[in-house]
């Protein structure tokens, strides 16, 4: 397995163009299910997730071409309505090709999806809601029969949590239903936003609202579209927490800051400078940060669940004690053992991260178990003293591309190893 091996210390410079999404552009390659056509989506990241949706893609009956970051999705043959578990297991966002199956063939035979280890992840909101559109649903054996005999009718969907997946799943499977359907509480990541886009390039009728509801408008059909995928706000919050904590001045290009405007405040109070341009954003740091009060992870626009592990490796170092609240998932702080093995004094109290800032870190053999907690000890490592070495490195590689090309270009000591054994 390939291991990432870092030398600490170095400060960061110069400038870094952020890839495309993750978390838009899996979802918007499920909504090629069902859009009969061909669509072209720019910007989209090679990252191994991405190569998990495109394999399920071609399962189906799609052909999909790779030239550099776009991707052409010739969805016009697709007859097959069933993933089988392995391609399902590969990720989270696999559960979301559940309401483009249904939309495009009135059936589908699916299973409960992969993801990171961060909880206990149930797709409840999921289920209930695709029967709340007349979806009928039967779970034997891990696998749930889909089929809606006579289509699907819209209906008012009211979600007790703002879920990303569910609001998503809701979305491709009322695009072609009869009628209105609207979603109360729904997610409102800009996610949400880039794929209610996509659609309606591809003539669905997908309007987001700007205090959590969703309407979606029943069309006959969809066709292909050209698309170019949002900026990844959380790569982009990952490699500021690098910077922050190395010391640095970067420009950080192709991003779009009113998407993590919420977290810009944590990074200011830490004593970074930030310079907001919209599409660029420069930040500045001494290296010498104070700790962070009080961060509460919350649903967009709250300070997200995703860069929750970097910032927390950002401020083992920070002057004072940083208190970090994790209020979405019930397991995230895999990172935390790994990160206190070097040198990190940090208490987990239930959803509760007492960080007490260190003057340093010092450089250990770590494992990365989830995406996010792995980006967490890149973050260390790169302010360790010492040759930090970092094993489960295909968790890292499902959300950032050629990360150690990224953090080489800005003057950081590391590298892959081979695949080994
Ligand atoms: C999406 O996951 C993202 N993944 C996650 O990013 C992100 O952390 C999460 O949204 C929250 O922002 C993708 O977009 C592929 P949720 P999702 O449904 O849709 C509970 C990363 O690192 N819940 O909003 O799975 C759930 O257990 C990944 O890129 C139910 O109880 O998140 C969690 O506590 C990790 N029942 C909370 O809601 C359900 O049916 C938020 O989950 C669905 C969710």
């Amino acid at each position: 397995m390939s291991e990432i091996i870092i030398k600490g210390t170095n400060r960061l410079g110069g400038t870094l163009d952020v890839q495309g999404s993750k978390n838009s552009s899996l979802p918007i390659l499920a909504a090629c299910v069902l859009v009969d056509g061909v669509s072209v989506l720019h910007n989209c990241p090679f990252l191994s997730d991405v190569d998990a949706a495109i394999a399920i893609l071609e399962h189906l009956g799609c052909s999909v071409k790779r030239e550099g970051h776009t991707l052409t999705v010739d969805s016009r043959n697709i007859s097959c309505y069933n993933i089988p578990e392995q391609l399902m297991r590969e990720m989270r966002s696999s559960i979301v090709f559940l309401g483009s199956l249904v939309s495009r063939l009135d059936r589908a035979r699916v299973f409960s999806p992969g993801g990171c280890e961060i909880g206990l992840r149930p797709i409840d909101l999921h289920l209930s809601s695709l029967r709340a559109l007349g979806l009928s649903i039967e779970q034997q054996e891990g696998a749930l029969f889909c089929e809606a005999k006579n289509g699907l009718e819209g209906t008012t969907i009211s979600l007790s949590f703002p879920s990303v997946g569910a609001t998503e799943n809701i979305i491709l499977a009322s695009v072609f239903a009869k009628g209105r359907t609207t979603v109360l509480n729904a997610a409102r990541e800009p996610e949400i936003e880039d794929l209610a886009r996509f659609l309606n390039e591809c003539g669905c009728k997908v309007y987001v609202g700007s205090h959590g509801t969703v309407v979606v408008d029943g069309v006959k059909r969809a066709h292909g579209a050209e698309h170019t995928i949002i900026p990844d706000r959380i790569v982009a919050l990952t490699y500021m927490s690098a910077v922050a904590a190395c010391g640095g001045d970067v420009q950080f290009r192709n991003v779009n800051t009113s998407h993590f405007r919420s977290v810009n405040s944590v990074f200011e109070a830490a004593g970074c400078r930030l310079e907001d341009e919209g599409k660029t954003l420069r930040l500045v740091s001494d290296g010498m940060l104070r700790a962070v009060r009080d961060i509460r992870t919350m649903p967009y626009p709250g300070f997200p669940t995703d860069a929750q592990a970097p910032v927390t490796a950002m401020l083992c170092t920070a002057k004072g004690t940083s208190v970090i609240v994790e209020n979405i998932f019930e397991n995230r702080f895999n990172h935390v053992g790994e990160l206190v093995r070097m040198g990190a004094d940090i208490k987990v109290e239930g959803r509760v991260a007492i960080v007490n800032g260190v003057s340093s870190l010092c450089a250990a053999h770590v494992l990365a178990v989830d995406l996010r907690a792995g980006s967490a000890l890149v973050v260390a490592a790169l302010k360790a003293y010492g040759e930090t070495v970092i094993s489960g490195v295909k968790h890292i590689d499902r959300g950032y591309e050629k990360i150690e090309e990224c953090l080489k270009k800005l003057g950081a000591s590391i590298e892959r190893s081979a695949e080994s054994g």
